[in-house]
């Protein structure tokens, strides 16, 4: 994924969650009218201030933030942004006012994939999304069964090692970016669905990373809506296609897990299937379970491996930093032996 995606994906994320600030702000009509209360920059008529954000745009914000202040308005075409870049002010809104400010962008990506809605980070804030959590919470993401996996990660882990081992006796160059998106694609597959080898032929990781490339893009739909009806990026278009080969993927897994019982995070989910999750009335049916696996697979892919690759060039850009770290694990580990995960604090 490009990282210019990766960076809008992220800058897209953090603004979304701001996007209902302004609507609250202003449906509280204080001081002057409508959106006056925050500084920011002019936006020009149907852009916005679509203009100043650039290719860095979490850069171009940084540098308008020291113009305009630690909560600023901008518009992102149609949209009005609240944008926020102070510890103390983002507490304000992810904390302390955070149930206000919990809900979730209606991207047409998101519209094109079926069930969206069902999982959890596109999900409304509500009754529903409440009850598909606490079950995440109690059911997959336990000590327990974190552990339960570790050696299947401590085996996907060892043959990166050796594989790195060999190419370095052979003298062959590594993108080890690229292996680290396949390791932590293959280490997530291995915990939400079981027997990855089997859902091969299904590309998922092919499958997943185009989602999040897709999501990642810049959808002018998104921002200057009557524009949404034409798809001049084609990206309804494919999204659909992509939509439609997932979900075939997804009901596989879950035939699969019917006929025989697993431990995955799909089986667990399973043991929920046409249970009813709250007063509410929600069912736990295949589409929330189709959902919820694919927030797990992309929630924890592109996330976890961009970390991974970002730490890493640090640590290659900072030389003295790098020694540290060698050493400290040197004094140790020795090389006698593997870091394991228990060996962390
Ligand atoms: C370094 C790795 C990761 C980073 C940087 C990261 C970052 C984030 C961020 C910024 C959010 C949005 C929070 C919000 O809007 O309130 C989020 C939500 C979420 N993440 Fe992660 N994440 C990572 C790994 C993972 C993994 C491994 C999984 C699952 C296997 C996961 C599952 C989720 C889910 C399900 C949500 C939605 C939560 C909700 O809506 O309540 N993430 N993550
Ligand atoms: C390494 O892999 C990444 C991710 O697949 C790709 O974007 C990048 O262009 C590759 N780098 C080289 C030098 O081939």
């Amino acid at each position: 994924m490009a990282p210019s995606a990766i960076t809008f994906l992220t800058v897209l994320a953090v603004l979304c969650s701001f996007f209902y600030v302004l609507f609250y702000i202003s449906s509280r009509k204080h001081g002057k009218g409508k959106g006056e209360a925050l500084p920011g920059p002019r936006p020009l008529p149907i852009i916005g201030n679509l203009h100043m954000l650039g290719i860095l745009p979490h850069q171009s914000l940084y540098h308008l933030a020291k113009k305009y202040g630690p909560m600023m308005s901008i518009r992102l075409g149609s949209v009005p942004t609240v944008v926020v870049s102070s510890p103390p002010v983002a507490e304000m809104f992810l904390k302390t006012h955070d149930a206000i400010f919990a809900s979730r962008p209606k991207v047409q990506v998101l519209q094109s994939i079926s069930n969206s809605q069902r999982g959890i980070a596109f999900t409304e804030h509500g009754p529903y999304w409440r009850s598909v959590r606490k079950i995440c919470n109690m059911q997959l993401f336990t000590p327990s069964k974190i552990e339960s996996f570790a050696p299947t990660r401590k085996e996907v882990l060892m043959h990166f090692t050796e594989s790195l081992k060999e190419a370095a006796t052979a003298k062959e160059v590594v993108n080890i970016s690229k292996k680290l998106a396949e390791i932590n694609g293959e280490m997530t597959l291995m915990m939400v669905l079981g027997p990855v080898k089997k859902y091969k032929e299904f590309n998922l990781i092919d499958l997943v990373e185009e989602l999040t490339k897709i999501a990642g893009v810049f959808n002018l739909a998104d921002f200057v809506p009557f524009l949404g009806a034409f798809d001049l990026q084609g990206i309804k278009a494919s999204t659909r296609t992509l939509g439609e080969k997932l979900d075939y993927a997804l009901e596989a897994v879950i035939d699969d897990h019917l006929q025989k019982k697993q431990d995955d995070f799909v089986g667990v989910l399973l043991t929920e299937l046409d249970q009813t999750m709250n007063p509410n009335g929600d069912i736990m049916d295949r589409n929330s379970i189709k959902a919820i696996i694919l927030d797990m697979i992309v929630a924890g892919s592109d996330t976890s491996a961009a970390t991974l690759e970002w730490a890493l060039s640090e640590l290659i850009r900072h030389p003295r930093v790098m020694l540290k770290l060698q050493q400290e694990l040197e004094s140790i580990f020795g090389n006698k032996r593997i870091v394991e995960e228990n060996d962390l604090p």
